[in-house]
This record gives C-alpha cells, sequence and structure tokens, in this order.
C-alpha cells in the first residue's frame, strides 16, 4: 500500500471496532476468560523454534485477537514486511533499506540492494571475523610485544555496545574463561578507567566499534585507550596496529584513527545501529564464544526471520506480540511494558530492548511527517527476577497501572553449573510461574475472609488480578535461542511501527542532545559565553565552574 494513500490509523473501521470492542470487553476478568474456555492455556500457546509461547493471560478473546489481525491487515503489515526482507528503502526518512535480516541469511540466499546481491558480502565478513577470531583465541595473534591477547576491550555505544555486550553475558557460560572481554560505553572516564585498571596492555586487544566512526563518547573513549595503551608499552604509533581493531561503515575514519583498514570489520549503511549486532558489531562476542557459537546464534535469528517472513498471521508469534502491545498501549492505555526475564545471564537483555524499541517506535509524527493521534512506543524496562519480585512488583500486582509484562524463563539451568546451584533452578521456576498466576488471578476479598483476616485489612490484602502476561519459555538458553529471542522482538517492535505509521528506522530524537552538548563544552571548559543558552541552563553551568574551582 502506499503510504500517501494509507487511511490514518485512529479513522480505520477496524480501529473503531477495536475501540467498541474495548468497551464490550471492559468488565472482563482473566478468571471469567479461563472459565469459559477451560482449555484456553493450550489453546493459546503458540511455538517458534525453540520458545513457546503463552499468551492465555492475556485480556483478549478469539474476537479480540481477529480485530487485531484485521488492523493488522488494513495496515498493511506484511506488505511492508515483504519490503523489508525485499531490501526496499523503507527507511523513507534516511533513504535506506533496513536488511539486518540478510545479516543471518545463508551463504546462497540472493538479497539484492539496488540490484546487488548483498549475501557474498556479509559472508566474506563473517569469514574474515571468524578467521581473526580464532587467531586471537587461539593465541597466534600476538600484540606488539609478541605477548598472547588475553583481554578484549570493546569500545562502542548504543547499538555498538548494548548487543555485545548483552548477548556476552547471556552466553557467559559459552565463553572462553581464559578470556576478559569488557564493554566501554559511557563518556564518563571512569568507564574505561575501571575497564584496564588490572589490565596488562602487552596482553590487551581493543575492538572500536562505530557504524558512523564519528560517535563522540567513542572516538573520545578510544583515543583515551591509545593513549594509555601507548604510554604504558612505551610504544609508538607502530603498536596500534596490533592493539586495534575496528568495527565500521566508515573506512576513511578508521584510516584517519591509525587503525590499518586491514584490521576492519565492514558493515554497511542497510544496518540500523540498533540492529546491528549481528553485523561486524559482534566480533567481540564471536571472539569471546567461537566463530561456531556465533553462527549458532545467527541460524536461530533467520529461523525467527523465516518465521515472520511466511508463518500465516494466526500463527505469526512476531506479528501477534506487536498486536498485544497495541492492544494495550493505544485501548488500555497503557503506558509501558515489562520484559522480566527468570535468567541471570539475561540481565542486560532488556536494557538491550530498550535501544530495540524505544530508539524504533519513540516517534510522534507518521511516515509522512504528520503528528500522530494515537499513542506509539511504550517505555519498555524490567530487570531479571526474582529480585524485581522483592522491590517493585508490588506495584504491578497492586498499583493503579496497566502494565503488561513478558515473562521469559528456562527448563534447563545452564549445564555449568554444579548440581548443588542446579537444584535452585526449580525454586527459581515456581516463582516464574507464581508470578504470572497471581497476577492474572489475583486474590479475591472472599478468598482473604475465608483466611481469617480481619476486615479492615482486607482491602489491603486483596490483589484484582487481571494484569496481563505473555510466557516465553525455552529449554535452555543456547546461542541460537538467544538468537530466536532478539529477532522476536526485532520483528514485533517492526509490527507495531507498521500499525503506527512511523519510521522505525531513524533516531533523529538522539540529535539535538548531541549538538547542544558540543555547545555547551567551551561554556564549561573555558567559561566562555554559549549564545542561545538558557537562564536556567546557564545558572547551571556557573555553578558547576564554581564546584570545579574554575
Ligand atoms: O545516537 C544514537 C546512535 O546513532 C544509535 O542509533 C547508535 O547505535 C549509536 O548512536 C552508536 O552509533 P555508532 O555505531 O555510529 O557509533
Amino acid at each position: 500500500m502506499n503510504a500517501d494513500s494509507r487511511t490514518r490509523l485512529n479513522q480505520t473501521p477496524e480501529w473503531t471496532a477495536l475501540a467498541e470492542h474495548r468497551k464490550e470487553l471492559a468488565e472482563t476478568q482473566l478468571r471469567e476468560l479461563f472459565d469459559r474456555n477451560p482449555g484456553r492455556g493450550t489453546a493459546y500457546t503458540l511455538r517458534v523454534g525453540d520458545l513457546h509461547v503463552d499468551y492465555s493471560k492475556h485480556l483478549v478473546t478469539d474476537r479480540t485477537l481477529r480485530l487485531l489481525r484485521e488492523l493488522a491487515a488494513a495496515t498493511d503489515v506484511f506488505g511492508l514486511r515483504d519490503a523489508l526482507f525485499g531490501g526496499e528503502k523503507i527507511n523513507t526518512t534516511e533513504d535506506r533499506a533496513v536488511l539486518h535480516t540478510a545479516l543471518r541469511a545463508p551463504r546462497d540466499a540472493v538479497v539484492e540492494v539496488d540490484g546487488e546481491n548483498v549475501v557474498p558480502a556479509v559472508h566474506a565478513v563473517l569469514d574474515k571475523m571468524s578467521g581473526f577470531a580464532e587467531r586471537v583465541r587461539s593465541g597466534e595473534w600476538t600484540g606488539h610485544t609478541g605477548r598472547r591477547i588475553k583481554n578484549v576491550v570493546n569500545i562502542g555505544i548504543g547499538g555498538s555496545d548494548l548487543g555485545p555486550a548483552m548477548a556476552y553475558e547471556a552466553l557467559r557460560s559459552f565463553t572462553d574463561r581464559d578470556l576478559t572481554v569488557r564493554f566501554v560505553s559511557n563518556v564518563d572516564g571512569a568507564d574505561l578507567h575501571e575497564a584496564v585498571r588490572d589490565l596488562d596492555p602487552a596482553e590487551t586487544l581493543f575492538v572500536i566499534a562505530s557504524k558512523t566512526f564519528t560517535t563522540i563518547e567513542t572516538i573520545t573513549n578510544a583515543t583515551s585507550a591509545r593513549d594509555w595503551l601507548l604510554t604504558e608499552l612505551k610504544a609508538g604509533q607502530e603498536a596500534v596496529a596490533k592493539h586495534f581493531v575496528a568495527l565500521s561503515t566508515n573506512a576513511g575514519k578508521v584510516a584517519d584513527f591509525g587503525i590499518d583498514t586491514a584490521n576492519m570489520f565492514e558493515f554497511w549503511d542497510w544496518v540500523g545501529g540498533r540492529y546491528s549486532f549481528d553485523s561486524a558489531i559482534g566480533l567481540s562476542l564471536m571472539i569471546a564464544i567461537g566463530p561456531d557459537r556465533f553462527r549458532e546464534l545467527l541460524d536461530g535469528f533467520h529461523l525467527v526471520d523465516e518465521h515472520f517472513r511466511t508463518a500465516p498471521a494466526e500463527s505469526n508469534v512476531p506479528l501477534l506480540l506487536g498486536l498485544l502491545g497495541v492492544w494495550y498501549g493505544n485501548f488500555h492505555d497503557a503506558q509501558s511494558h515489562a520484559v522480566l526475564p527468570y535468567s541471570h545471564y539475561l540481565s542486560k537483555f532488556t536494557a538491550y530492548l530498550q535501544q530495540l524499541d524505544m530508539e524504533s517506535n519513540g516517534k510522534s509524527v507518521d511516515r509522512q511527517g504528520r503528528p500522530v493521534e494515537w499513542q506509539t512506543g511504550p517505555v519498555v524496562w524490567g530487570t531479571p527476577g526474582t529480585n524485581g519480585q522483592h522491590a517493585y512488583y508490588q506495584l504491578i500486582h497492586q498499583g493503579t497501572k496497566v502494565i503488561p509484562a513478558d515473562f521469559i524463563g528456562f527448563a534447563e539451568p545452564v549445564a555449568e553449573i554444579g548440581d548443588g546451584l542446579k537444584a535452585q533452578h526449580d525454586l527459581l521456576m515456581a516463582n516464574f510461574f507464581a508470578q504470572t498466576q497471581a497476577l492474572a488471578f489475583g486474590k479475591t476479598p472472599d478468598e482473604v475472609r475465608a483466611e481469617g483476616v480481619p476486615e479492615e485489612l482486607v482491602p489491603h490484602k486483596t490483589f484484582k488480578g487481571n494484569h496481563p502476561t505473555t510466557t516465553i519459555l525455552a529449554r535452555e538458553l543456547t546461542p541460537s535461542v538467544l538468537g530466536q529471542l532478539i529477532a522476536l522482538y526485532e520483528h514485533k517492535v517492526f509490527v507495531q511501527g507498521a500499525i503506527w505509521d512511523v519510521d522505525s528506522f531513524d533516531q533523529w530524537g538522539v540529535e539535538l542532545g548531541k549538538v547542544l552538548a558540543k555547545r555547551v563544552e567551551p561554556a564549561l571548559t573555558e567559561g566562555v559565553d554559549v549564545p542561545g543558552l538558557d537562564e536556567s541552563t546557564a545558572a547551571l553551568v556557573a555553578t558547576y565552574r564554581e564546584l570545579r574551582g574554575r
């Protein structure tokens, strides 16, 4: 469908039908939905790859799901999906194709951008990464003084950090434990300081990850890392080649920095930053887990890509998850979405999803530049269970807000941990299952009274329930399963952007702050007057200078 000719979302009959339907369901309780349909728990379950997805604890009926799918059809989600996979320039504000799916396409696939098949180049870079990763892992690649590399420090930010940093944590039990791998992103010098303070520079490799190679945080940290290395090694510029490699689309800037472009791993402008971690941006992860495991991760992504590309609407899991988000965001006024992994290894998963989701769909104009008249992307938040249970779950259970949540858990603990600790896994998962049950079904005042609770405490001890959750369960957190999970969320975010009619692949909203920071810096360092500084900020800058004794 031509975007120009598209009816505005909230003027479609499908939108109106959903709004009406929402009113009909206003008093409906999950308890009731389960009573009415005893097989609901199994019927409202889908499977994609290794992921078992239970959506029965949602405030939806068959009719809700049908109306949501009709909205997807009216907004031509699958048409845009085909354009995505086909290499069309669907990132219209940057005039770019959006082809992260090509990064995990098999060697013999054909994916064309401007008439050129990009898959051979993708695999050439993957092969080059594999060769390099093996040389580092085997000790064949040595530093300037001939010592083996034992430490890898990835310097990048946003999409050039969050993906590999998250996946390194997630797949720790698959990593080479003799290697120390750290991730530096913050321009706060403390980040680099802590990352290198106990490292031997002769054994340290810096991986400078930046699509543009102009990002101020990354270039500042990379420059400081280079100064640290050369000072500590008492070496000249020639040492850089053995201790710095680059992951970038910008060969000119990489060369200007002093990195040998033979040690640059390339990617392309059709890979968005937050969709880049299975490109060359994954090099630090690949060094940590090895090329074979990295390819298993890519296969996991590809499996879900194929599912999203081919599964009918009724069983298409990313479509379903996207639609459920629309249901709550647009028809229940939910402002946020919690992602609650019951895995210590997924401690950075939600932070990764924050960029994926919020940088993609945090938009307030449609693809034509007109203000949207509907809610777009939610605030995404969450930390691993069970920690959250003893902190903010109170608000989810008994607060006043609608907070749909995803619970992600695994049947098996990772193979590496000892039997004693493995025994704790059932307790972890008992909490996982108990929470979604409590959220859905709560505890009625009568149930509270039946426990002999004094009447004045009954309202305090009542749980109204009806809090919607999705449960995603897999056997084990493997590289493939991680790839499947990420692709699931990537496509869910895509579905929502398609429905809300926003460009999910630009991020102009981060620009203003960057420009102003550059302007403010001389005011801090030299006290120069910055034209256009508002009165509040000018006073804060003055206080800062005073506190720093300037
Ligand atoms: O400022 C936002 C952003 O452009 C992200 O989209 C991106 O992932 C990040 O900065 C880092 O950019 P680069 O990889 O070019 O350093």
